[in-house]
């Protein structure tokens, strides 16, 4: 089996082809990132507009790049949700409408299951059962991950995600968008015990989260004060140290409470030097493992989009003529495979 997977539920365009024995074979991205920065977030309509333009072209060079005909596809996957609608229905519409032209079978894919299989592209594949701790700009979860499609959602943020901390604190301290990785990049430069940010929910027994006190907390502490580059970096080191910790603290917390010894780290945050490298060593240290995606298959992607896509395929799912989307999808509906 090949398939053709387009991914366009925020601000990332992108196009891959997957063959099950040969595995990824071309994966284009384009992103829209220069288009928002001056508005400091994703601004809906001009991501949909934007994908519009893009989406074509890059299918097109990702069969190229594949040396693919699309009569040597045997289904399209499109992410059909959850994310911005407006631009979920440019890759829906495109993705359903092409299969419909080359007479194969389309299914719409969950963007969050296909975060959560991404480690899948890697040679060495994470084992199931684990647990995964998904961390994106619009999630923060730890999943009982059972099998593809079983997922028990263990604890989520009560409100701001992980990457929301990252990006809305490092709005805080004038850096552009987005400013998770350039707060991540700054820290390294930022002094330990300078400063202390609370480890939000960390005190309190569960796997909940909540962000939203750390950004009040910066918010705080930059009022008022002279913003040198020295304050800035310090700052974002212990913005930076607080997250950290609080994600694998709960992590930590959450392998104990299933009994698992696998944790997968994925989504736009597993990008996060800091985190990859003390989750590795916690887990590690009470003899466990961590699997981690490549760092461009932690953010958006179309090749983590063909992984999940292609599982549900060869198990005999695809959908009607009808162009699935939806900004709502909870993980835990989906069906098992
Ligand atoms: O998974 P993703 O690409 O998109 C969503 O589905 O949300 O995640 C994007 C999020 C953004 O909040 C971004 O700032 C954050 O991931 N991010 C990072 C890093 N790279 C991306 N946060 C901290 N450190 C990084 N290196
Ligand atoms: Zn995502």
């Amino acid at each position: 089996m090949r398939v053709l997977a387009i991914e366009s539920s925020c601000d990332e365009s992108a196009a891959a082809i997957y063959d099950d024995t040969q595995g990824l074979l071309a994966h284009e991205l384009f992103s829209q990132v220069e288009l928002h920065r001056i508005f400091g977030g994703v601004v809906p309509e001009l991501a949909s507009r934007d994908h519009v333009r893009r989406l074509l072209p890059l299918v097109k060079s990702a069969l190229a790049r594949a040396a693919t005909d699309p009569r040597e596809l045997s289904g399209v996957v499109y992410t059909a949700g959850p994310g911005l609608i407006g631009a979920l229905l440019t890759g829906a519409a495109l993705g359903r409408s092409l299969a419909y032209g080359w007479g194969i079978p389309a299914l719409g894919v969950h963007h969050l299951e296909a975060h959560l299989l991404a480690p899948l592209l890697e040679p060495e594949a994470p084992p199931f059962p684990h647990v995964a701790l998904l961390v994106s700009g619009g999630h923060t979860m730890l999943i009982e991950v059972r099998a593809v499609g079983s997922y028990g959602i263990l604890g989520q943020t009560r409100d701001d995600a992980a990457g929301e901390a990252f990006d809305k604190t490092a709005k805080l301290l004038g850096l552009p968008y987005p400013g998770g990785p350039e707060l991540a990049q700054l820290a390294e430069r930022g002094r330990p015990g300078v400063f202390t940010f609370p480890r939000p929910m960390l005190d309190r027994a569960g796997l909940e989260f909540s962000f939203s006190g750390l950004k009040t907390a910066v918010l705080h502490t930059v009022r008022g004060r002279e913003m040198t580059a020295a304050v800035t970096a310090d700052i974002a080191y212990a913005v930076q140290e607080a997250i950290v910790e609080t994600l694998v603290a709960k992590s930590l917390r959450a392998l104990e409470a299933t009994g698992l010894d696998t944790l997968v780290v994925s989504g736009g945050v597993g990008a996060n030097k800091l985190l990859r490298n003390r989750m590795r060593a916690a887990v590690t240290a009470r003899g466990g493992c961590v699997f981690y995606p490549r760092f461009e298959f932690c953010t958006d992607n179309a090749a983590m989009i063909a992984v999940a896509g292609m599982r549900r395929l060869a198990a005999g799912q695809h959908a009607g003529l009808e162009i699935a989307a939806r900004a709502q999808w909870p993980l835990d509906t989906l069906e098992a495979l």
